[in-house]
């Protein structure tokens, strides 16, 4: 995933959990079968392709963060995990399915992500992905975006790391590659975070760094809790924080 993000793998398994538990509905669409073979993109620390190994397929993960891959290696290291960029990949074997959650939001390149995973897959493989759909985590970006603006006068528009798309914007792009679209839905899934009172804060020191370039720790803490009060009315509800999220969840077929 390219953006200035530094991935923190530890805290990614601790607070984050939700992400590979959610993602268990995205491994029941993708339903994996005994023998197959599966490329899991921006596999994080291994927890969805260990999950889909003990469905009997044989899976490789791939992720563009060194620490995440060394983390997913010390979990499972009966599997097979590499470092790679989704957006300029190429792997000399071909899979019957290329899998993905909660990854593709951080490449700005869909056009060389499809591509990519087009070249990836055998004919008649399938393509089966959630992530950050238009609209995701709106609530959390205008609270960023008006704190940075009101306290410290900068624009942090042109910051923001991620790429949420329309449904039919999406689409269209597998269409265009060559892809059958088979399934594609655009849903509300608002997030209970953990840890009560801090999960906002652990979920922005997880994922924001690309809006604090040039902060140092203790101002950000101090911007995170600026930005927790002004998300709190939508956000916060009987002690715990939920974000905002949208999903977007596709099947496609290369035919
Ligand atoms: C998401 O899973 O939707 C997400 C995670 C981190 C940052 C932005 C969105």
């Amino acid at each position: 995933m390219e953006s200035n993000q530094v991935w923190k793998s530890e805290l990614y398994d601790k607070r984050l959990s939700f992400i590979s538990e959610f993602g268990k509905d995205v491994v029941e669409l993708l339903n994996p079968q005994k023998g197959e073979s599966t490329l899991d993109l921006g596999c994080g620390t291994g927890d969805l392709a260990f999950e889909i190994s003990t469905r009997g397929a044989n899976v490789i993960g791939m992720d563009l963060s060194n620490e995440m891959i060394e983390q997913a290696r010390e979990k499972y290291p009966q599997l097979q995990f590499q470092i790679g960029n989704a957006e300029a990949f190429s792997i000399e074997q071909t899979f019957d399915a290329v899998f993905s959650n909660a990854a593709l939001h951080w490449m700005k390149r869909p056009e060389q992500v499809i591509a990519c995973v087009w070249d990836a897959l055998a004919a008649g493989g399938r393509f089966i992905a959630e992530f950050g759909g238009y609209g995701n985590v709106a609530a959390i970006i205008k609270a960023i975006n008006d704190v940075l603006a009101e306290d410290y006068g900068k624009d942090a528009t042109k910051l923001n790391p991620w790429y949420f798309p329309t449904i039919g914007e999406y689409s269209s792009l597998l269409e265009k590659q060559g892809f059958r679209v088979t399934y594609a839905i655009h849903f509300d899934r608002p997030t209970k975070l953990e840890d009560g009172e801090n999960g906002l804060r652990d979920w922005l020191a997880s994922f924001t760094d690309s809006y604090f370039q040039g902060f140092g720790g203790q101002e950000k803490n101090i911007i995170f809790e600026k930005v927790a009060n002004k998300a709190k009315n939508e956000l916060f509800q009987d002690g715990a924080w939920y974000t905002d999220y949208k999903r977007i969840r596709v099947m496609a077929i290369k035919q």
